[in-house]
Order: C-alpha cells, then structure tokens, then sequence
C-alpha cells in the first residue's frame, strides 16, 4: 500500500475482561501477523478495581491474617463448563489458571469446582420453609393458580415453553439467533408466556421463582439464552481467591513490546469525558482506496484531570453502556440509531452483600449445607449462596477449622436489587460496613434466620416456629462479624450490574450498538449475545478487533491478512472463531463513514 500504516496507536477504555482481552488479542495479532499495534488502557478506577465486574472484596483479616477465604465475588462468580463458554475455559487456560496442583490446597488463580445446588439448601416462599428440592406451589401454599400448574415443577412449566429454542441452539448456533431475533425477540417473558397460554397469575409466580420482580417484563430472548446458560448438568468452576484473579492474570500475560507507554499497560483514574474524531494534517487528503476522507482521521479522547487530548486510530469502547452515555460524544457523529442503543438498551440491576460470621455455621448441625448451593426465598435478600471455596474449611482435618467464614448472604435481581441497594450506604470511599447500615444489617440477619428456621418438626409436636426463629436469629446474630454491601447500579463506572436487554432490542438495537467505523468500536458483555457472563465481553472484543482489521485492511498489509485469516476461520481460540452472532457478510461501517469537516 502507498500509504500504509505501520504502526497502530490503539485506545483502550475500560480494564475489564473486554478491555483486557482485546489487548491480549492484539497481542497475538503483533506476534502472528506483524500488526504492530500499541495500545493503552484507560480505566477510570483505581488499581485495586482492575477488572471492571470482575470484582472480589477481601474483608479486613487483621485480626487473623493467616486464613484463607475472607472474600467473596461482587462480580462474576461462576462459570458453566459448557460449549457457550469454550472461549473463556481457553483463555483461562492461555492465562495459566488451571485444576490445583493439590487439590487439597488450591493456590489463587486455580479453578474449583463451583456448586450449582448443593445439599439441605432451604426455600422459603409465602412463610414456609422446606428443603426438599422438588418444589411446587402447592409445597408452599401459593394460591390463584389451576391445579396442573400449582402440582407442577415451576423448572419444568418453564422449560417446556422454550424447549424449541434452547434445543435448536446446539444444532445451529447461527440458526437459533436468526430465528430468535426475528421470531421471538419483540415479546418479553410475559407476553410470550401469555401467547403460550400461561395466566396473570402463572406468569407472577414463576416469575418470583425462577428470578427477580419485573424481571419478565425483559425481552424472552433473555430468558431464554439465559435457561441455556444455567439449566444444564455440566459442572460448573470458580476461581480459588476469587474472580478478579482472571483480570490480574490476564494483566500479567500482557506483551510489553505492545505498551504504549512502558511498562504500563493499564493507566488508572483515568476517567474519560470525552471522545471525538480529529483531523489529523499531515495524512494525505484522499485515502487512495476511494473513500473521501475516512482515513485522515483520528479518534481524541479527553482525560478528566489532562490538558492534552490523547488520540489514536481506533478506541475500543468497553465502559458499560450508563458510563458511556455520560461520556461526551457528540464529536462522533453517531447515527441515531447508535445513540439510541447507548441509550435504551436494557441493563439489570443487581446488589450483593457479603456477611463474614465468626464461624462456617451453615456448614455444621443442624443446618449441614456441606455442599454450596443457593437458598431461595420471596424475603428481600431473595437469593443466599454458600460458596464453594469455603465447602472444606470446616472439615475436621484442617488447620483453621471453626474460624470465619463469608456467606453470600444475598444477590438479588430488578427491582429488588434497587430496593436491597435503597439500603446501602453509598459513600464511594467505603471500604467496609458503615453505621448507616444497621436496617440493612437487621434484614439481613432476619431474613437469613426465617431462611433457616424450619416452619416445622415432624419429630417435635411441640415445635414452635417462631421461638425457633428467634433462637436462630440470637445465634446468626452473635455469629454476624461485618459485612459488605455493593449496588451495581450505582457504581457511577459500571451504572448498571449486567445488559439484560428489553423487548425488540436484541432485533432492533443490538446490530446499532455492535456497527462501527472500526474507529470507535462498542465491545463489552452490552455488546454480545451473552450479557452477563465473561464470555460475551470476549466475544465481543473478537468481533470488535475484526471490525478494527477489516475497517484498516485497505491501508495494512498486516490488517489484511489478519482480516483474511479471521475470514477463513484460522484463529485460534480464545482469539477466534468470530462470535456466532456476527454475521461479516453484512459488515456496516457507519453510514457515511467518518464526518467529512
Ligand atoms: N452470570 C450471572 C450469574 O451467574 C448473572 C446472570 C444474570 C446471568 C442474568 C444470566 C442472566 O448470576
């Protein structure tokens, strides 16, 4: 080429697994194709927060230093080993993290086994409790409901309705999510189930079982892809120190010789206000492959606290889609559909609290929840996982056995995530449980002890359930050592915990917030086929490099082949293959490509 770039100045915003990711693939593309792009990482948090949703907190353990396990995961937790998720498995696997060594003594970073149900996990719904795992709504009284629908297993009244899809997944990925998209796409839970013959009243109650209030009232095609994700028998890994250890070990495999500035891959605080295309002079005035003026520019991103602009070929925009729109963009001359995506595009709300207790309780008599799993009830905290890493800290041959222990003692949806978060202290320097937390403290230490009170004994005609739960709330409570409390939504960087898109927008919304001039390029979860789980931040940083390679292959010998290569399906995984969803046939530059000042 006459005027070839040889050298590309890549923007990153965002140190998430999107962000990072699209480093390590430009990382194999310089190594493999010559592509000789530099790059460097914005994120807007500190150091300790390097990994976006990829978030442990670690309680403060001064007073026992020695042990293990004093975290839990704000963010990611939990990974499915099934095909969906292929790619992450291999990059884990790229980034070193794999089975311990001993797996008596799994060492941070490793992968362990994660519980998906685990044994005497309680459900309590409308007051009753009960741990027997086949549940239905006559087990706990709900009434409004016909006599087939209240005998039957509410997984199975589900799983019914949406087997054409999730079955036709497996044969033909690329099938499914035309299918989807033009068939299902426009109606949510609600109006789907409707259409298929479930009541007002069907609808409520699987919908306060199997998720979070108003939940349903998202698009179908969510429920659906998220069925394939969690209803499966494969086995299912966490990560030994928690999930944020991806996001460190993929800083680590991070290639040197591509920083733009050195040693530094990842620059912190660096929060961005605002990105625009600037005409850079020196660039001849016609791009020789015809387009009029595409080439001669350049993206500028404006850094909070910085004089100078900092200007690049391309951005890969990561910041989730609430942190994006309070970025300045005019300067981009986004269509309006884009805008309109950054805009609507759905996201959930969901809030965590871990409590760290003086003892593993749940682990022992008489509750023996020995096998992680999750508890269920239609009590504010809604869902309790016991975690999986902490399973064998009880057992009788370890060293700190009967010391403390985190439970997970609620992760909520919707719009119950915003009301748990109503009671969260928001102060964004919080490094621990405030004061102002005590009403949070008292429901949590409530609903755990309704959770965990049996509503009877078939052994004790004179068993009293509410003197039992005062018992167990007395002990929980003396248990209760501190706890920690996270609102995604309102973490001013994230705004929001996952996309969850609304009805229609996967048809009409998404194929707008994954165009691009292959100049300021959307990845992240928001912009993939998978919201809310690690892979779809991967794929989308596949999809979004490609775009990159194919917008610079008329000016890069190296961009060329890469497209090619991406063509052909000859990258390797996690790098390739392009995500199912993406169909290059149809590649889209933003119309009008870049604004011609
Ligand atoms: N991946 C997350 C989890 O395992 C969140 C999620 C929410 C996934 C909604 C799918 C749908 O909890």
């Amino acid at each position: 080429f006459k005027d070839e770039i040889k050298e590309f100045n890549i923007g990153i915003i965002g140190a998430g697994a999107a962000g990072l990711f699209t480093a390590m693939i430009l990382d194999y593309l310089n190594k493999n194709y010559n592509l000789n792009a530099k790059y460097e990482i914005l994120e807007a948090n500190d150091e300790d927060r390097l990994g976006g949703r990829l978030y442990t907190y670690f309680f403060n353990v001064k007073d026992n230093e020695e042990r293990k396990h004093q975290y839990f995961d704000v963010g990611a937790m939990r990974f499915p080993e099934i095909k969906t998720m292929d790619r992450t498995f291999q990059l884990l696997d790229k980034v070193g993290m794999k089975a311990p060594v001993n797996p008596k003594d799994p060492q941070p970073g490793d992968l362990i086994t994660y519980y998906m149900a685990g044994k005497n996990c309680p459900k309590l719904y409308n007051g009753v409790q009960t741990i027997d795992t086949n549940i239905t709504a006559k087990t706990f009284g709900i009434t409004g409901l016909s006599e087939t629908i209240a005998a039957t297993n509410p997984d199975e009244l589900i799983a019914e309705k949406i087997s054409y899809w999730v079955k036709l997944y497996p044969k033909d990925p690329a099938l499914f999510w035309e299918g989807l998209t033009s068939e299902v796409d426009q109606f949510s839970v609600r109006q789907y189930l409707t259409n298929k013959g479930f009541d007002y009243n069907t609808i409520e109650y699987l919908e306060t079982i199997e998720s979070g209030n108003r939940w349903y009232d998202q698009g179908v095609s969510e429920m659906i892809l998220e069925s394939i994700d969690f209803d499966h028998d494969k086995p299912w890994k966490c990560v030994e120190g928690g999930a944020q250890q991806i996001a460190k070990h993929m800083l680590a495999n991070l290639n040197p010789e591509s920083f733009l500035n050195p040693d530094r891959p990842v620059l912190f605080k660096k929060s961005v206000k605002a990105i625009s295309y600037v005409q850079v002079p020196e660039e001849k005035p016609h791009g020789h492959d015809g387009t009029k003026c595409g080439s001669r520019y350049r993206v500028q991103v404006n850094v909070r606290g910085e004089d100078a602009p900092r200007t690049y070929h391309t951005v890969f925009n990561s910041a989730p889609l609430g942190a994006m729109q309070h970025m300045q963009l005019e300067g981009l001359n986004l269509d309006w559909d884009v805008k309109r995506a950054i805009r609507n595009l759905g996201y959930g709300a969901s809030c965590k609290v871990g409590i760290r207790f003086k003892t593993l309780w749940w682990l022992k008599e008489p509750y023996n929840i020995t096998e992680g799993g999750v508890a269920k009830t239609d009590l504010p905290i809604r869902t309790c996982v016991y975690p999986s890493y902490n399973v064998h800290d009880d057992d009788p041959d370890r060293e700190h056995r009967n010391e403390p222990g985190v439970l997970l003692a609620s992760y909520t949806w919707s719009q119950e995530a915003n009301r748990i978060g109503a009671l969260i202290d928001r102060a964004t320097d919080k490094t621990s449980s405030t004061e102002d937390e005590e009403e949070l403290k008292e429901l949590l230490l409530h609903d755990l002890a309704r959770l965990h009170t049996p509503t009877s004994d078939p052994k004790n005609p004179f068993y009293d359930p509410n003197d039992a739960y005062q018992k167990t709330y007395a002990f929980l409570a003396d248990q209760y050592l501190d706890h920690y409390a996270w609102d995604w939504y309102a973490d001013r960087h994230a705004v929001g915990a996952f996309a969850y898109f609304g009805p229609g927008q996967f048809q009409h919304m998404y194929p707008a917030v994954t165009k691009t001039d292959g100049k300021h390029v959307i990845i992240g979860e928001a912009a993939s086929a998978h919201h809310a789980w690690v892979v779809g931040a991967l794929e989308s940083a596949v999809r979004g490099v490609y775009q990159f390679l194919f917008k610079h292959s008329k000016r890069s010998t190296a961009a060329h082949k890469a497209t090619e290569a991406y063509n052909n399906d000859k990258i390797p995984g996690p790098f390739g293959p392009l995500p199912y969803e993406y169909d290059r046939t149809k590649e889209v530059l933003v119309p009008g490509d870049l604004p011609c000042v």
